[in-house]
């Protein structure tokens, strides 16, 4: 049976689906600055230890990881549930996930009072920091070109083709975690198992489209 006149339920839908899309957004927000808030609370409560830096340094740099990891979960997941809610919440993930690093390395600067000559030498001379500090430089151009503008401005296949660094990103950040030698986390098995499976997807993914170009080039 035709909608009654005036009861068209797709205004509705819409905003409903508006409506979600903000709360889950919102939701995500609060739940990826929570780690920072509480690393906040603990340091102006002298909740953490008489040095607070380790503590910041490491915490930093976990959501860091984890967030790069979930931004890259995030497509496969959309593909496979044929979803639009996790690209909604893409830019959001890698945003706060650069952040997180930046947080990391301003806290680590500030750890040797930006002192900046020693800080230099320190990365030169410690290839676990010179490895990170290539991730957190992959993670500059991403940021940069975060905005809708800059999708506009590129083109969508050379912005998906710069986004790829996410990759290199996610690798180089879980090699300094490995070089630094946390072995005592269980995390960095998790992640590694992580990163070893969105790699596998994507270079199948990859396969199957040079295949599939190649057959039409060559039928
Ligand atoms: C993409 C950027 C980066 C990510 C995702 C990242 C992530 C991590 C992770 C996961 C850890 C181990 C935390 C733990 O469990 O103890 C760590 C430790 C550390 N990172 Fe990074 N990092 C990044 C860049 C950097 C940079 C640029 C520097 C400084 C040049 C840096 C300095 C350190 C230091 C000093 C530690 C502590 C090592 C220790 O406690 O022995 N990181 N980082």
């Amino acid at each position: 049976m035709p909608p009654a006149l005036g009861h068209d339920p797709r205004p509705h839908e819409a905003l409903v689906t508006r409506l979600a899309r903000r709360s889950l957004k919102l939701v995500l927000f609060i739940a990826a600055s929570l780690p920072l808030l509480a690393l906040a609370r603990g340091v102006f409560r002298g909740a953490l230890a008489a040095n607070p830096y380790p503590s910041v340094i490491q915490s930093t740099g976990l959501w860091s990881l984890r967030l790069l990891l979930i931004g890259l979960l995030l497509s496969p997941l959309a593909r496979a549930g044929q979803w639009s809610w996790p690209l909604d919440i893409r830019r959001m993930v890698g945003l706060f996930a650069s952040f997180y690093a930046l947080v990391h390395l301003v806290v680590w600067g500030k750890d040797y009072g930006f002192d900046w000559g020693f800080l230099a030498s320190e990365v030169t001379a410690r290839p676990y920091l010179a490895v990170g500090f290539a991730g957190a430089l992959l993670l500059v151009p991403l940021a940069a070109t975060s905005t809708d503008g800059s999708v506009r401005r590129l083109g969508a296949r050379a912005w998906r083709r710069l986004h790829w660094l996410a990759y290199p990103a996610a690798g180089l950040a879980y090699l300094h975690f490995v070089m630094a030698g946390r072995f005592t986390r269980a995390e960095i098995l998790i992640d590694g198992l992580v990163l070893a499976a969105l790699l596998t997807l994507r270079l199948a993914r990859a396969g199957r489209r040079h295949l599939t170009a190649l057959r039409t080039q060559y039928p």
